[in-house]
């Protein structure tokens, strides 16, 4: 089932969510619904925040940046569960963001080339994972959503004022996106 995308201006996405364990509920329905959502949006990524569910997991698929830019690498699909960058390192590189709750906007944003990451697998396997490149970017983007942190956070003070107008739009719902989203009133 493809799920409402909670818009900018939701408190949800400013929270911190929360770790889950074997209990959640409809675990493997709400990977699926993750996972279609995704798609169905071209999104590379999705966090469970997004979706209106504090919970510390998100899924990713990196593919497709690969193919597209015709850059070395494979790309990735995973979830990820409970997750913790564990390290980052590298010279900070420069690539556009952009987010599925905050559509029209994208901005540069810098950040570490390579990851460690700790987290559960599908499988409740305890995995810890080295990433760089695309898709550690956006195991980083989609790591931020579940702490409460969004890109525009990470861009400077005089680009986000140049935004201001546009994320209010968002928030009031005065924008034209070509998926289903949540407003927060
Ligand atoms: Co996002």
């Amino acid at each position: 089932m493809i799920l409402p995308i909670i818009a900018y201006g939701d408190s949800i996405l400013r929270n911190v969510s929360k770790e889950i364990d074997r209990m959640f509920p409809n675990l493997d329905e709400f990977i699926a619904n993750m996972y279609e959502t995704m798609y169905a949006t071209n999104g590379v990524g999705i966090a469970a925040p997004q979706l209106g569910i504090p919970a510390r997991l998100f899924v990713i698929d990196s593919r497709e940046m690969y193919n597209k830019d015709g850059i070395e690498g494979q790309g990735l699909k995973q979830i990820f569960i409970n997750p913790e960058i564990i390290n980052e390192t590298g010279q900070n590189w420069e690539y556009e963001e952009g987010c599925l709750s905050i559509p029209g906007i994208r901005e540069n944003v810098r950040r570490r080339p390579t990851i460690k990451v700790r987290f559960t697998n599908e499988n409740w396997e305890d995995q810890t994972t080295e990433f760089d490149g695309y898709t550690a970017r956006v195991i980083q983007h989609e790591n931020d959503h579940l702490d409460g942190v969004l890109f525009i956070d990470k861009i400077s003070p005089l680009k986000k004022q140049l935004i201001r107008g546009k994320l209010m739009e968002i928030q009031r719902g005065w924008v034209k996106v070509d998926y289903r989203m949540r407003f927060a009133r």
